[in-house]
């Protein structure tokens, strides 16, 4: 059985879909545009910030750095924490709900055969607490990542831990934490030397969406047991796919092409729609980096625009008894991605029962595999017949290769949809304003921040009789 994973576009075109879809002329007056897009992500290939294009290929020496620690962390700890935002957590997140077992840490440690594994990417004050609530600090190792080294929630993390740390392990405390940062830039790198925490690096030109495939997320795989040889050769396998600069040679470009027609169509609304509890994380992956490399207000010539197509995170069957209802009958803006799994790990038979109930009834024999792929196929069947457009990602299964392939199609597909809309994929400068309104709330004293508590006082008076 073939790994690769594949693309089936035919709900995206008109001649299937029918009107609301994208016309076969369209994709064919596109060609030199795609051709150009894909030229511009290969001359930036390991360039600025496209060193994540590198990441299936430079890392061999790396990779064994981390299989080495990684058998450290699993002989010596209980629970291995990721204290990260953004970037640093959602691939790690991804990856291990895709490829370990659905209830991980619920597992007896023999069945586990490494620790158990927390991502904690927010702030919420009874988050941290109820952390420390399950983990024993003498038994837990702390992975704390951020390429900027500044983050205000991962390096507030770091003070709490570093100091329960301290409080809890005495002399030892160092050896629970381990930091993974921009080898040259940030105070994080500064304090690792200073205290002697084993490090390893982010590449400069992989910024934090597009950094799975390097030490952010390969870490806390690799202590999971993860293969993560074989995710990074998933990504390389699909970086080979995608040379061609023939969209109709290459899945990512084709892909990238027939989302940026869907937007030119309104269709402003991206749904990633995993049919396996496996993915649903995937989704929030994919989110965020759709979100933030495609969501600009200005090209790359300087021009205003307002780019973007919003993701929206769903999971089949679940969203189908809250959102399909929209998705159906609801505006044009959407189109839908379906990933679906080809053969799952496990096989859930349904017993027969309800032998007076037919429409229970009929369900006994069959399997929770074959229902739900037929309520897929079902919800594929409703969209078409409403003509929305939509595509489906196949993946034979769900195993390090697969997921390596698609991690490295969407990156690809994102670089590619950047370049045909002419923005810069690869910053975020709409996420600063709120870092720097935010800071000044704290009371952090700088010039600027001073300034900026001036400027929010500024703002309207909040009239009382919108208050209820
Ligand atoms: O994609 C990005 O660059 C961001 O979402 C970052 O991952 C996020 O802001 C965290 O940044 P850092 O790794 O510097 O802590």
């Amino acid at each position: 059985m073939s790994n690769r994973i594949r693309l089936d576009v035919n709900p995206m075109m008109a001649e299937y879909v029918g009107p609301r879809g994208i016309a076969r002329e369209d994709l064919d007056n596109m060609m030199p545009a795609l051709k150009k897009a894909h030229a511009a992500v290969e001359a930036g290939r390991g360039v600025d910030m496209q060193g994540w294009m590198d990441l299936p290929y430079n890392q061999d020496d790396i990779l064994s750095e981390i299989e080495a620690t990684a058998a450290q962390v699993r002989d010596q700890f209980e629970a291995f924490v990721v204290l990260g935002i953004g970037g640093s957590a959602l691939g790690p997140a991804a990856v291990q709900q895709a490829l370990n077992h659905l209830h991980y840490n619920e597992l007896p440690a023999e069945k586990r055969g490494a620790p158990r594994l927390y991502i904690e990417d927010n702030i919420d004050p009874e988050r941290m607490a109820a952390l420390l609530d399950v983990i024993d600090l003498k038994k837990t190792c702390f992975n704390v990542i951020t390429k900027s080294g500044g983050t205000a929630e991962t390096m507030s993390q770091y003070l709490i831990i570093s100091t329960a740390l301290q409080k809890a392990c005495g002399d030892d405390w160092k050896r629970h934490i381990i930091i993974t940062t921009s080898q040259n830039k940030g105070f994080l790198i500064k304090i690792a030397k200073r205290e002697g925490f084993k490090t390893f690096y982010i590449p400069d030109g992989v910024g934090g969406r597009f950094s799975e495939l390097c030490p952010v997320g390969l870490i806390a795989a690799a202590v999971c047991n993860i293969d993560i040889r074989a995710l990074v050769a998933g990504a390389r396998e699909m970086d080979e796919r995608c040379k061609s600069d023939d969209a109709m040679q290459n899945p990512a470009l084709l892909d990238a092409g027939l989302m940026v027609l869907a937007m030119q169509k309104g269709a402003n609304m991206s749904v990633m729609m995993p049919y396996a509890d496996s993915l649903k994380l995937m989704a929030d992956w994919y989110a965020q980096l759709w979100a933030e490399s495609l969501g600009k207000n200005l090209t790359l010539d300087g021009q205003p625009c307002n780019a973007g197509q919003t993701p929206i995170k769903t999971l089949g069957v679940t969203d189908q008894h809250s959102q399909l209802q929209l998705y159906t009958e609801g505006p044009f803006d959407k189109v839908i991605t379906f990933l679906q799994v080809e053969n799952f790990r496990a096989t859930t038979p349904i017993p027969h029962g309800c032998d007076d109930i037919p429409t229970i009834a009929f369900l006994g024999g069959k399997s929770h595999n074959q229902l739900i792929e037929a309520e897929r196929q079902g919800t594929e069947y409703a969209l078409f017949k409403a003509q929305r457009m939509a595509q489906i990602i196949t993946l034979p299964e769900v195993n390090a290769n697969t997921i390596g392939q698609l991690l490295y199609f969407f990156e690809l597909c994102t670089a590619y949809a950047g370049a045909l809309l002419n923005i810069n994929t690869f910053n975020q400068p709409g996420v600063e304003e709120s870092k720097l309104a935010a800071y000044a709330v704290m009371g952090y004293d700088s010039d600027v921040h001073t300034a900026k508590r001036e400027e929010m006082k500024n703002r309207p008076a909040r009239k009382a009789e919108y208050i209820l």
